[in-house]
């Protein structure tokens, strides 16, 4: 039986949209074996458990790709990271298929040929880049079409709090609330800060995050989408942290320096939001994980 373990992922970090991610220490996995039934999935809620399930279609698409058969499969999924919250759940569906058929015929694709596969899947590699990777990941679509992705070490003094709302935020409705088009001096802003943050989160300079991670270009269209958005950043401020919109939401991720400030908020959000989840994090350094059982 194969193994694999794969990170929730928070894309856009404030200024980075569409294009920085960072993988956490929330896992799911997804057992992998032989079965004599075509198909099989356990562990997720019956709608999913068919052919159409996410998983398995990443699985199907690396066969494919290899040019293998598609075996008889029995899929047994753990899943720990919310749907439709930001975390990164579906690159975790992707990423686990896509790993699981390469282990199963003796992993002969890179992590860059699974990330480029991954990327097709998802249409865009924010969250796929560090469910493989680990860390902090910066990635673009080159002027080939091919996916670029640019590793960073965060610093291992930064923790990180998760505020999961009880509600989901659809993406599709976070992405029409953005405006077509930005001015120059927004471009200007968003280039410089975004690259000042990767350069802050490398150095665990919580000051310099703070300053750097203020975002003009979906943050403000988007908070609308979260009622408690601004409570949830005052719980975060209070605490000496700062706090983004994971994804495109509702979860909502603060970064502090010390465990203390992680316990204070994650106490303050439930007492404000007892229906909330709130996780104190790290950032996870190895990405997706593979292992035979
Ligand atoms: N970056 C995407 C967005 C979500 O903010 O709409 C994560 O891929």
């Amino acid at each position: 039986m194969i193994r694999i373990k794969v990170p929730a992922t928070s894309a856009n970090i404030g200024v980075g949209f569409d294009c920085m991610g960072l993988a956490v220490s929330l896992y799911s996995s997804v057992d992998f074996e032989e079965s004599n039934r075509r198909l099989e999935i356990y562990g997720c809620p019956k709608n999913f458990r068919n052919e159409n399930n996410l998983i398995y279609q990443a699985f199907v698409k690396c066969c494919n790709f290899l040019n293998q058969s598609i075996p008889n499969l029995k899929i047994t999924i753990e899943n720990n990271i919310p749907l439709s919250r930001g975390l990164g759940s579906s690159a975790f569906c992707i990423v686990a298929g896509l790993k699981g058929a390469n282990d199963w015929f003796d992993a002969p694709l890179s992590n860059d040929q699974l990330l480029e596969l991954a990327t097709e899947i998802e249409g865009h590699p924010d969250n796929v880049a560090p469910a493989i990777f680990g860390q902090l990941n910066v990635s673009f679509t080159d002027e080939n079409s091919d996916v670029q992705t640019v590793h960073y070490n965060v610093d291992g003094s930064l923790q990180f709090v998760c505020l999961i709302p009880d509600y989901p935020v659809s993406t599709d409705q976070a992405r029409n609330i953005l405006p077509k088009e930005m001015s120059y001096p927004t471009a200007v802003y968003q280039v410089g800060h975004a690259i000042a943050l990767s350069k802050a989160l490398v150095d665990g300079n919580l000051k310099l995050i703070k300053h750097s991670i203020i975002d003009q270009m979906h943050e403000p269209y988007r908070k609308k989408l979260i009622p408690d958005y601004d409570k949830a950043k005052g719980i975060c401020q209070q605490a000496n942290g700062t706090m983004y919109i994971s994804g495109s939401g509702s979860t909502m991720m603060a970064i502090v320096k010390t465990q203390k400030d992680a316990e204070k908020i994650i106490q303050q959000t439930k007492t404000s939001f007892p229906n909330w989840q709130a996780y104190h994090l790290h950032i996870d350094a190895k990405g997706a994980t593979s292992e035979v059982i």
